[in-house]
């Protein structure tokens, strides 16, 4: 870990918050007692097997689910619940989920393009220019006049990836980003990634891609049925797991 990384992960005030957050889905509960704190800049990796509640602490936090108790908050400021607050939550926490869901029969430039034009009123030829800037980031801004559906997997996630960070987020959220890609296009997303991470992004990331975990995170989560059961640094994590659970769920991810 660079002193960097380390000074910014000090920081006193957590950027992302979950105080005591419990969630049922009727009579399962799938979110006990979370607590975590996410600081600026830091990279958070969240992992853990199937149907332990990764994704629905992940939804919590943009509000794409309700929380039944507790506190979650983005820089200090609780949840708004509806309105044009809760809009403007949405666009400072970016969200990359499995499926790419760009607008289908919008050019890749419009995908981009489009919420900052609708949202934050940005000029026309402003917000396409920062979408041209941001494909290129990511690498595919020679398909910027194409339709989604004529893109690879791996360039349309990138895009994905472009359009939450046009609206300028706080924080963004990955849920299992790669997981629906060809082999051969996961390190392309991946590698955007772990550049966004070296800017200093603060990023809480699902994924089952453990190489990229250890590289570039700042702190493992481990989940199991709705609980944080261990949170560590990668190697610690990976090389120390303490909980039967955790090693359990090693054993068969890292044989594969
Ligand atoms: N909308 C919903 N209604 C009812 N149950 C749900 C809903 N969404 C998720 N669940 C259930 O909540 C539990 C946690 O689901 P969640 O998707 O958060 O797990 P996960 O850790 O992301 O799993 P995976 O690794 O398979 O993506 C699961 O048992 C799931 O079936
Ligand atoms: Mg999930």
């Amino acid at each position: 870990m660079s002193e960097e990384k380390i000074y910014r992960t000090d920081e006193s005030r957590p950027l992302v918050e979950l105080t005591h957050v419990e969630k049922h889905f009727g009579d399962l509960h799938v979110l006990k007692d979370i607590n975590l704190k996410v600081a600026k800049g830091e990279v958070l990796v969240v992992v853990g097997p199937s149907g332990s509640g990764k994704s629905t602490m992940c939804r919590t936090i943009n509000r794409l689910e309700t929380i039944d108790s507790g506190d979650i908050r983005i820089d200090g400021k609780p949840l708004p619940q509806e309105g044009r607050e809760l809009a403007r939550l949405r666009a400072e926490v970016g969200m990359v989920f499995q499926s790419f869901n760009l607008f289908a029969n919008k050019t890749i430039l419009e995908n981009v393009a489009l919420a900052p034009i609708r949202v934050r009123h940005m000029a026309k030829k402003d917000a396409e220019d920062q979408a041209m800037e941001l494909l290129a980031r990511v690498g595919v801004d020679s398909q910027a006049s194409k339709m989604p559906a004529q893109l690879s997997g791996g360039q349309q996630q990138r895009v994905a990836i472009a359009r939450a960070l046009a609206m300028h987020p706080k924080v963004m959220l990955f849920d299992e980003p790669t997981s629906a890609l060809d082999p051969e296009m996961v390190n392309e997303v991946l590698d955007v990634m772990i550049e966004l991470a070296h800017e200093g992004m603060t990023m809480i990331c699902v994924t089952h891609e453990m190489g990229f975990a250890r590289r570039a995170a700042d702190r493992i989560v481990f989940m199991a049925d709705g609980q944080i059961l261990e949170e560590a640094a990668p190697d610690e994590f990976f090389d120390h797991p303490k909980s039967d659970r955790a090693k359990d769920f090693l054993s068969k991810i890292l044989t594969h």
